[in-house]
């Protein structure tokens, strides 16, 4: 029996909800696949920077990359000021573990509601950086409640960094029937940052002649992900443009309550963490509310990630036949959770 060790970040709001269901999940495909799942649980987040104002020690980021992989529920809450904890947690260990690739898949379930009528085979991944763009804290405010305040954040975008981003995506692209890459950026008005994405993209393509490329500027990609979705293959782009198109992928596909993400260091040198798409959701937490099946495809990616593809295929399918049957009717986070355990122990 190989024994992968987890470290485990149920944080904020919905967070320690949905991911006690993932862990429901992993352990039934572990028993199924001869391996084990070894977790170490981390209190951070809200209730931590109450108690301490801590937000992730270094001490404790040390543990935590000593682990297989980073399983992550949600950060953020009401009651911290905004970005706090987003920033001081959550964009911490992405920056710190070098988790340049952000894969955030999205599909239709052939019996999943989508809010489109239409919406054809919609079956593509979203490649968004994620160490780099307008995320980096690269600004700052003067004359802060004045008049005459200035607030700026620029976004930092480096050779080193885009090319290795464009490089994962062209090889996903390589690994997938359709072999189609659509670079999103706004290289009519933020030509600095947008020429040398789109010059990156073309210069990996003369490596990857089999790849078809194309280009949107990302207000017209929201329009075709709603109006034209089967389009897409693999999209790469960058932090801030992956975040808001992700969310709109997600609510074409099923809802928020859906969408998985991994967020990869494709070199190995960290562990990769694992977390939905969606938010800690104050408006339903602590209520049995949510969706955890978002958490439960994010444990698929984790397997996917340590090579137990069977283990991920088994969540997968779990989770396809559960949503063949939602009826609609309202079940709980631990029902849901509890359903697809059943389904994923075979
Ligand atoms: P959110 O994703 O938390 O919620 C948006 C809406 O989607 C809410 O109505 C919520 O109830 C619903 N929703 C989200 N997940 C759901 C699920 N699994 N099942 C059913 N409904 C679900 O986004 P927000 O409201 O913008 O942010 C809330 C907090 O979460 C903020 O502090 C924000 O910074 C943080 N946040 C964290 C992450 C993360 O940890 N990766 C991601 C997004 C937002
Ligand atoms: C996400 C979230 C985060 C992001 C926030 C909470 C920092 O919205 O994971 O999509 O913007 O990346
Ligand atoms: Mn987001």
């Amino acid at each position: 029996t190989k024994n992968f060790t987890l470290a485990v970040v149920p944080g904020d709001g919905i967070g320690p909800e949905v991911t006690t269901e993932a862990l429901k999940v992993l352990d039934a495909v572990a028993a199924q696949h001869g391996v084990t799942f070894e977790r170490t649980e981390y209190d951070l987040g809200a209730k931590r920077w109450h108690a301490t104002g801590e937000t992730l020690p270094d001490a404790e980021l040390a543990e935590i990359r000593k682990h297989d992989a980073i399983l992550l529920g949600a950060v953020g809450d009401p009651s911290v000021p905004s970005g706090v904890l987003e920033r001081g947690l959550l964009l911490k260990l992405r920056f710190t573990l070098d988790h340049y690739v952000n894969l955030r898949p999205s599909k239709i379930y052939p019996s999943v509601g989508s809010p489109l009528a239409n919406p054809g085979t919609v079956d593509f991944v979203v490649v968004r950086e994620g160490t780099e763009g307008p995320y980096v804290g690269n600004g700052g405010a003067l004359r802060v409640g004045t008049p005459a305040e200035i607030a700026t954040e620029v976004s930092v975008n480096t050779a080193y960094g885009v090319e290795r981003v464009v490089r994962d995506a062209f090889a996903r692209a390589q690994a997938r029937p359709r072999k189609k890459l659509t670079l999103v950026h706004k290289n009519n008005v933020l030509v600095h940052a947008g020429h040398l994405w789109k010059r990156t993209v073309d210069e990996v393509a003369a490596e990857f002649p089999e790849i078809t490329v194309d280009y949107l500027h990302v207000d017209a990609a929201t329009i075709f992900l709603v109006t034209d979705p089967a389009r897409f293959d693999v999209i790469v782009t960058d932090n801030l443009f992956g975040d808001i198109i992700t969310d709109l992928a997600a609510a074409i596909s099923g809802g928020i309550g859906l969408a998985a993400s991994g967020n990869i260091n494709p070199d190995r040198t960290a562990p990769s963490m694992f977390e939905p798409v969606h938010g800690s959701a104050p408006d339903i937490a602590g209520q049995q509310k949510a969706d955890p099946t978002a958490a439960i495809l994010s444990a698929a990616l984790l397997c996917e990630h340590l090579g137990l593809t069977e283990a991920a295929r088994a969540i997968e399918a779990a989770v396809e036949a559960d949503i063949e049957e939602r009826t609609g009717s309202v079940r709980s986070t631990a029902e849901i959770g509890d359903a697809i355990t059943k389904r994923a122990a075979g």
